[in-house]
């Protein structure tokens, strides 16, 4: 997998041109980029986790600990690659993604500290994360490649995070039964990956990388992070003892394969990368909004009193 990515890659347009061609107006037109605020939760996450905390249900709990064991080190990832690559920018556009990057770092870095708590709950209870170890030692394996690779991984990734993370406020079933203070956890991270969707994206863009490569490296992250996903979540169903019984495999499927299941109900999203012209702003994020507006009480928002 590791020589489908490039060693370097050239920059072929420049930001404006690539933008403005998703986004159907010039560069002079240019808004200023998207205001991001960090938010800190108020739940408690002292209490410990049941081990299937997520309804009672083996597979939704072993799959969503499963993505929560990628989160602290692939958000650091998503960090350090972000704000290394806005470094390489002409000051304008340093300037102009200032804000936007700093509550990028601030959200990613907020949501990789909660998950971490999270985890610790999971560690106690005795699973192991070979996600994270996996993800570790590909990211040695690529450290030599082209920065704009890393952002270009971001992005891809970050798709991901958003397309879930959509399907997720429009599924809130996906969470039935379990404890609200580990409901508004995830929901507020989908809320906020759904808010940031285009940081990565709109830095790789800026970098100059190319179309063809954004495809290549989506389709390299699609394959490594989906089987990385699947191979923890089974490690998490064998520690629960669930591995082998036909209603964890019937929830499974429910809540993926179903016909808006979570990646067949994602495809049509998944394929929107791929196109061109695309910009993860075509992608509506209304559902984030109204899911901040309502949990207004859930959160503080850093830097704002009152
Ligand atoms: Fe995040
Ligand atoms: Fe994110």
């Amino acid at each position: 997998m590791v020589a489908l990515l490039p060693r370097s890659i050239s920059p072929t347009r420049t930001w404006g041109i690539i933008r403005s061609a998703a986004l159907g107006h010039s560069l002079e037109d240019e808004e200023p980029m998207t205001e991001l605020v960090v938010r800190q939760l108020l739940i408690d996450l002292n209490t410990p986790v049941p081990a299937r905390w997520n309804g009672g249900d083996a597979f939704r709990s072993a799959y969503f600990n499963a993505l929560s064991m990628s989160f602290p080190v692939g958000e650091q990832y998503f960090i350090d690659s972000v704000r290394q690559g806005v470094k390489t920018l002409p000051e304008d556009l340093r300037e102009r993604f200032a804000a936007e990057v700093q509550g990028f770092v601030g959200q990613e870095a907020t949501h990789r500290r909660i998950h971490a708590l999270f985890n610790g709950h999971l560690e106690r209870l005795g699973y192991r994360n070979e996600f994270e170890r996996r993800v570790l030692k590909r990211m040695k394996l690529n450290a030599h490649r082209d920065l704009r690779v890393h952002v270009g991984a971001t992005a891809a990734t970050e798709h991901f995070t958003a397309i879930f993370a959509h399907w997720m406020l429009r599924h809130p079933e996906a969470l039935q039964g379990a404890e609200p203070r580990l409901q508004t956890l995830w929901q507020w991270h989908a809320a906020e990956e759904s808010e940031h969707r285009s940081t990565a994206f709109d830095v790789y863009v800026a970098m100059g990388g190319s179309h063809e490569w954004r495809l290549k490296i989506f389709r390299y992250v699609t394959i490594t992070f989906l089987s990385d996903v699947l191979r923890q979540t089974v490690r998490n169903l064998w520690h629960d003892g669930s591995l082998f019984q036909w209603s964890t495999w019937r929830s499974g499927a429910r809540l993926l394969f179903a016909r808006d299941g979570m990646i067949r109900g994602n495809y049509a999203r998944w394929r929107d990368y791929l196109a061109p012209d695309f910009h993860p702003s075509q992608h509506d994020a209304g559902l984030a909004q109204q899911w901040l507006r309502d949990h207004a009480s859930q959160y503080s928002v850093v830097g704002q009193t009152g």
